[in-house]
């Protein structure tokens, strides 16, 4: 089989010099069609792959399996990144994108298995924009995450992730090499106007190979 086919997606090639590559990582019952809009408003000239996730709960598609709300399944998470990765090498190579200038653009799960793939397959993302991320894992040895930027978006009020939760994902990160930036919107779990605003500005930051 090939990699390729791991995952249902979509690709949109860039259409400025420059510009980098976002991987769109859908929340649970989404689709790769989803996020195209934001990726759009966030980075209007960049390549687009855009994923679906494998696992279906209730017939809504997700990244991997969970046990209730915000309980992993923590052996189907390891599986479905390493798939993941794998797609992504596939990728890579059919569509000519380099993992250097690879950002995920995920929300909920979909920020989660970014998260995730972060911390076990270091090589595979430049970085990305996490919205309402939580820890998806403790990692047991600290991966090496220097060169890579994370922003995280979080909601103050979001009552499927408690502040102290997005902290010490920032922090683990931080531990790893990473450069992290942890921005708060005043909601809760629902993508908000802030998510967009901040995407916007750390992502344009990236546009230029100089950074
Ligand atoms: C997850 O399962 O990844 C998180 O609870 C977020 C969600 O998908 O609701």
């Amino acid at each position: 089989m090939n990699a390729l086919d791991l995952h249902v997606h979509r690709w949109e090639p860039a259409t400025g010099a420059d510009a980098p590559t976002l991987l769109l990582l859908h929340g649970t019952g989404g689709d790769e069609n989803d996020l195209m809009p934001l990726a759009r408003l966030v980075s209007p000239k960049a390549a687009v792959l855009s994923v679906r996730g494998n696992v279906t709960e209730q017939g809504m598609p997700r990244f991997f399996r969970r046990l209730s709300e915000g309980v992993f399944d923590l052996e189907d998470l390891r599986q479905r990144t390493a798939e993941l990765g794998e797609f992504l090498d596939a990728a890579a190579r059919r569509y000519g994108f380099s993992a250097d200038r690879l950002y995920a653009l995920g929300f909920s799960n979909g920020a989660n298995i970014a998260a995730s793939l972060l911390l076990s397959q270091p090589s595979a993302l430049a970085g990305g924009v996490l919205i309402r991320a939580m820890v998806p894992f403790e990692p047991d040895i600290s991966p090496d995450l220097h060169g890579r930027s994370v922003l995280l978006s979080e909601g103050r009020t979001d009552p499927l992730i408690p502040a102290a939760h997005a902290e010490r994902l920032a922090a683990i990160l931080q531990a790893a090499g990473a450069s992290v930036e942890l921005v708060w919107q005043p909601g809760g779990h629902a993508l908000a106007q802030g998510d967009i605003t901040a995407a916007s500005r750390w992502l344009s930051e990236r546009a230029s190979p100089a950074r």
